[in-house]
């Protein structure tokens, strides 16, 4: 038995922050962003809106287009790290948000960047051992809320969203492989690191990051996660139809793709409009792609992702 992906959904807030809006708020210049991250706008959540309010409409718009009713629903998964809260999980506030409390196991994972690509891969072990009939994976962030407005070198490049997939049953393949990776001793490259000791918190909760470290290192293992995905499946860098790479920065995602011999024609990017919306970027760059009809049945595509951890891995699948 196989999973397949039989619906996408996504959700952008309505609030777009463009990269002039950004030169008032910080020293920074549209010129600057977009030649070093091809960023263009980012989304942002409304104050009251929380990651669950996010994926509540993500999912709904994946259900949808699924053809399934929500209470088919066996099996959430959401991949986030901006939580509504410490606990409960945002996948519990998100089943009941959903109408479907008391009908499926429900957590999320945390794997940064990674998240989705970690989420499906698991949610994957389910439906294809027969543990789970309709598994709903979501990525889902308020990246703004974890940003320290007052640096230039994270607050341009992040931004809110979410996307969601619906994996169910098939007897063909659907996911054809998954592979993830995680290495701690980089732990500090990317990183909130905010903890709560002897009741005060420690430590700033606002993202910090070594931005050259970490581009070299995404570069390397995003590489080396598709090949390990097209070698596992005896297939080249030829025959994949789509590559749908986390949205960090545009010149990872080229590098990626030219190290690859993948043409650019191939690769979905969406992050000149939605920035790096970490764990839903993966989601709602595929989302994209299926609404917009480049994704057809049959295809092989790649999606890949990196994070915080570090994290990363691939995941491979006809369409
Ligand atoms: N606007 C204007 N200047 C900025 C700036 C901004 N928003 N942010 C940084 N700068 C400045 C730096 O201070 C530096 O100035 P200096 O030379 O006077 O010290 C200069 O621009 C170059 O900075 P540098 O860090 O070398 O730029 P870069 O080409 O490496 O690009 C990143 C910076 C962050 C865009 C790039 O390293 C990157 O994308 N890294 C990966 C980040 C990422 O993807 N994170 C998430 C992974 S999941």
């Amino acid at each position: 038995m196989y999973s397949r992906i039989i619906g996408t959904g996504g959700y952008l807030p309505e609030k777009i922050l463009t990269n002039q809006d950004l030169e008032s708020m910080v020293d920074t210049s549209d010129e600057w962003i977009q030649t070093r991250t091809g960023i263009k706008q980012r989304h942002i959540a409304a104050p009251d809106q929380t990651t669950s309010d996010l994926a509540l409409i993500a999912s709904q718009n994946a259900i949808k287009a699924a053809n399934i009713s929500v209470s088919d629903i066996d099996l959430v998964i959401v991949a986030t790290t901006t939580p509504d809260m410490i606990f409960p999980s945002t996948a519990c506030i998100l089943q009941n948000k959903l109408g479907i409390a008391g009908n499926s196991p429900a957590f999320d994972i945390q794997a940064v960047c990674s998240g989705f690509i970690y989420a499906l891969a698991t949610a994957d072990m389910f439906v294809s051992s027969g543990k789970a009939r309709n598994a709903l994976i979501v990525g889902s962030e308020v990246c703004s809320r974890i940003l320290d407005w007052n640096d230039r070198t994270t607050c341009v490049l992040f931004g809110d969203g979410a996307g969601a997939v619906v994996l169910t049953q098939s007897d063909t393949p659907g996911i054809l492989s998954s592979h993830l990776h995680a290495d701690g001793s980089y732990s500090q490259i990317l990183a909130a690191p905010a903890s709560i000791q002897s009741g005060k918190m420690e430590g700033t909760p606002f993202i910090t990051m070594e931005g050259g470290t970490v581009f070299k290192f995404a570069v390397r293992v995003l590489e080396e996660a598709v090949l390990e995905a097209l070698n596992s499946n005896h297939l080249q860098p030829a025959d994949v139809d789509w590559l749908v790479p986390h949205q960090a920065n545009i010149r990872i995602i080229a590098s990626t793709a030219k190290k690859l011999g993948i043409p650019q024609e191939k690769v979905v990017a969406t992050v000149a409009q939605h920035g790096n919306t970490s764990a839903a970027s993966v989601p709602l760059a595929l989302d994209q792609a299926v609404s917009d009809g480049r994704i057809q049945p049959g295809q092989n595509v790649v999606l890949e992702g990196v994070g915080g951890g570090f994290t990363w891995g691939s995941i491979l699948l006809r369409w």
